[in-house]
């Protein structure tokens, strides 16, 4: 069972009375019937690739853990109504080639879409690298059909874009981590196939420059802006420390950078011309010191690879204490300059690995232990960054979880900046839907 029980971080280690692969809703359905009459916790499992300790069991040996990994059929797709109905255990990356096989896309994209389920998107609500054209998961989906708490089974597959009759539940399920309902399967939104994406990294001086490039690239390019991704120098340089055959496109790593992409309905020559186009005004106005647009394809995915590889580059570092971040756009340089220099402050020399989603509004604000050493001792201060972290993240209005969820990572601490109002609304929710309180304990605010 141990693929189940322990985290892609490897940073917790579970263990469950057994691992149930249902491939039909009705069993699933059994399934969690079974745990209602037997009072065994429940935790829903997707591809496992959750970055919160939301997806495996505790070390009690209690729970059951429920993998959607065997319901991967796709249901039906409507192509006039542009939506897919697909199973919860069907892999992101294989929705993405679907689409495209239709002529569409279906645009959430992330660095884990080769294992992630669309169950496990929808129930952690996956960001990614396209949310600042088409949104997160949730902006993404219609529709859901889902297993209770109870063991009944609800139908939601509505492919509808208005439908005003009560309360929102498919929302409600959305996010919840698992801790309302088992997710069974979507109906998903996919949009129309650009004719072409465009992909460039521009080296600009910091993430106030980066700030402003971002403002004239979405004045200049407007929709066809589909990511607007950042790494801060001490990414590069590890990139270059741990993934050396990555080569960097641009003169020098010591530098901020900005990926850029742009998707053009036209063709690759206008859309190469609209970001030629951007990158000029930019080196004028003195915004870009250096950039390199894709020649094809091939490059392009080049470029995506050192984006997408920042997770794993940190993870061959070894310790790292991650954050997952949104202020609002206009004050992420803010919050990195104010909040570096605090850490300094307590505690020098630890590497700041800051990159992520800048155009909307969410970074990966990850601490590594000071160059050359192993960080025995990091685990012992993780507390404090966190603390000093998402204290300057509430002071800046912002969000302690963007994209990742809560999980068992941040449960304590996101529930130090809800207000009473919202617990208690909460609160009434789980109550309401998980009364034994058998889906997925201990994950997601502690309510
Ligand atoms: P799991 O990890 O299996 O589960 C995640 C949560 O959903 C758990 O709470 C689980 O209980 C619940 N769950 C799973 N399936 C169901 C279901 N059918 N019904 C109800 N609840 C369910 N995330 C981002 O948002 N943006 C990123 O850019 C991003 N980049 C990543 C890069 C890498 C290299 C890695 C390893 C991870 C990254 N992640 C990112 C995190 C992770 O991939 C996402 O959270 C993803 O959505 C999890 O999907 P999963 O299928 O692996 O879910
Ligand atoms: C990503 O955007 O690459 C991940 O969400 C970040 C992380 O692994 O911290
Ligand atoms: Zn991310």
């Amino acid at each position: 069972m141990q693929p189940f029980t322990t985290d892609w971080r490897k940073r917790w280690f579970g263990k469950a009375v057994a691992v149930a692969q249902p491939d039909t809703t009705e069993d699933v359905a059994a399934v969690v019937r079974w745990c209602v009459a037997n009072n065994v916790p429940i935790v829903p499992q997707g591809g496992n690739t959750g970055m919160s300790g939301a997806s495996v069991p505790d070390e009690s040996g209690q729970a059951l853990v429920l993998s959607l990994a065997r319901m991967n059929r796709v249901r039906e797709i409507d192509l006039p109504n542009n939506t897919i109905t697909v199973e919860a255990g069907c892999i992101l990356q294989t929705i993405q080639e679907l689409a495209r096989e239709k002529g569409k896309l279906f645009p959430l994209s992330l660095g884990a879409e080769g294992s992630c389920m669309i169950g496990g998107n929808l129930s952690s609500n996956a960001g990614g690298v396209a949310v600042l054209r088409y949104g997160n998961a949730r902006e993404l989906c219609l529709g859901l059909e889902v297993v209770t708490a109870q063991g009944e089974i609800w139908n939601g597959l509505r492919g509808l874009r208005k439908d005003n009759t009560g309360y929102d539940l498919r929302d409600l399920f959305i996010g919840a981590e698992g801790t309302l309902g088992v997710i069974t399967a979507a109906t998903l939104k996919v949009f129309p196939l650009p004719a072409a994406k465009i992909t460039a990294w521009a080296a600009v001086k910091d993430l106030h420059e980066g700030l402003r490039l971002l403002a004239l690239a979405q004045n200049k390019l407007g929709a066809s802006l589909t990511a607007f991704e950042v790494l801060t120098p001490p990414c590069i340089e590890l990139l270059g420390e741990q993934l050396p055959q990555l080569r960097w496109p641009l003169s020098t790593r010591d530098t901020h950078a900005v990926l850029i992409e742009l998707s053009d309905g036209e063709s690759e020559a206008n859309g190469r011309a609209a970001l030629e186009t951007l990158l000029e005004s930019a080196f004028e106005s003195g915004l870009v010191t250096d950039a390199a647009i894709a020649a094809n394809l091939t490059q392009s995915a080049e470029f995506w690879s050192l984006r997408d590889h920042m997770t794993e580059a940190q993870q061959r570092a070894g310790k790292n204490i991650k954050h997952d971040i949104a202020v609002p756009i206009s004050r992420t340089a803010d919050f990195v300059t104010s909040t570096n220099a605090e850490i300094a402050r307590h505690f020098p020399g630890v590497r700041m690995i800051v990159f992520g989603h800048l155009g909307d509004g969410n970074l990966h604000y990850n601490v590594s232990p000071p160059k050359g050493t192993a960080g025995e001792d990091f685990a012992t201060i993780e507390g404090a960054i966190n603390r000093i972290t998402h204290d300057a993240v509430h002071a800046h209005g912002g969000s302690v979880s963007a994209e990742h969820g809560l999980g068992v990572l941040r449960r304590g601490e996101a529930a130090r900046y809800k207000s009473p109002v919202e617990l208690n609304m909460m609160r009434a929710i789980k109550q309401a839907l998980d009364p034994q309180g058998i889906m997925n304990p201990g994950k997601g605010l502690p309510l």
